[in-house]
């Protein structure tokens, strides 16, 4: 029996890197999937590769930071399936500056998609996650992406830590609430280390350009993976399998957790 078999699984940020690693590993387990991104076009190709090889994945356009996008999306769920089973916040946006070089609009900017797109995620889905808590025993799930950043500081990242801070602390004072509530809604969130996405590129190509542990990206990737405990980055079905296991009935007393993902990056 399929691990996920038929639960509704809203992803956002899923068009690539780590969300469209959970969409391929939830598919793979029969979850019927709602793939948001407000990049269309890989989206799009990310549903139709799951829908090709026997998945059930449609495309939305969510912009995590608009409210009435949201709620346009759960005017769809609701019309179409009538609960949620599961909710992975997983868009993200990170920059990494000094506090100096960084604007009030540039934290503004790595708030709104980190903090307010999850807070609104959980609000605006919140009716069709209870109603699951009711008609089923196992319960809805959340899972929100933090970072090891959520845990501890990183020099020139303080805008990126701090909203992922918040969505470590938001998601356990939810998982309270629900719980004290009985909506029998599980939260918990996930903390990645470093793991090879574009996300990841993009920062060591920044790197590179500044000269911070090499001058080409290879020299940085190299340089990077050597303060890696493991010597290697994680891969995005690493944490995909964490979200399977959250979203899964396994999980069905674990609820407030912080799952860290990092091949022991904070465990020194
Ligand atoms: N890759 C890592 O090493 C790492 C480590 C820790 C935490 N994370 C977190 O995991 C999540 C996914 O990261 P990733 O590495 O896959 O990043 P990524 O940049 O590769 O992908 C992020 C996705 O989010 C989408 N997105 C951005 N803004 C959005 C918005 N306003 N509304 C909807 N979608 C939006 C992008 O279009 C993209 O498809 C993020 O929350 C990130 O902070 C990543």
């Amino acid at each position: 029996m399929a691990r996920l078999n038929g639960k509704i699984c809203l992803i956002t940020g899923a068009a690539q890197g780590l969300g469209e690693a959970m969409a391929n590993v939830l598919a793979r387990e029969q979850a019927t999937l709602i793939l948001c991104d407000i990049n269309m076009e890989r989206l799009t190709q990310t549903a139709d590769k799951i829908n090709a090889s026997g998945g059930n994945a449609i495309a939305l356009k969510l912009d995590v930071t608009q409210e009435e996008e949201w709620q346009t999306v759960e005017k769809y769920i609701a019309k179409e399936y009538g609960h949620l089973d599961v909710l992975v916040n997983n868009a993200g946006v990170e920059v990494m500056m000094s506090v100096e070089e960084t604007s009030f609009k540039d934290w503004r900017a790595i708030q709104s998609v980190n903090v307010d797109g999850v807070f609104l995620g959980c609000k605006i889905m919140l009716n069709l996650l209870k109603e699951t808590g009711i008609q089923t025993t196992a319960g809805a799930s959340i899972i929100n992406l933090s970072s090891v950043a959520g845990i501890v500081g990183v020099a020139n990242l303080s805008a990126y830590c701090s909203s992922k801070g918040a969505v470590r602390n938001l998601s356990k004072s939810l998982a309270i609430e629900f719980a004290e509530g009985r909506h029998n809604i599980r939260v918990n969130s996930i903390h990645p280390g470093f793991i090879q996405t574009p996300m990841l590129q993009d920062l060591f190509t920044r790197w590179a350009a500044e000269g911070i542990m090499g001058n080409t990206l290879q020299e940085v990737e190299l340089a990077a993976a050597d303060t890696q405990p493991l010597g290697r980055f994680g891969q995005p079905e690493d944490i995909a399998y964490g979200v399977l296991y959250l979203a899964s009935d396994e999980a069905n007393f674990v609820t407030g957790s912080e799952l860290v993902i990092d091949g022991a990056w904070t465990a020194r």
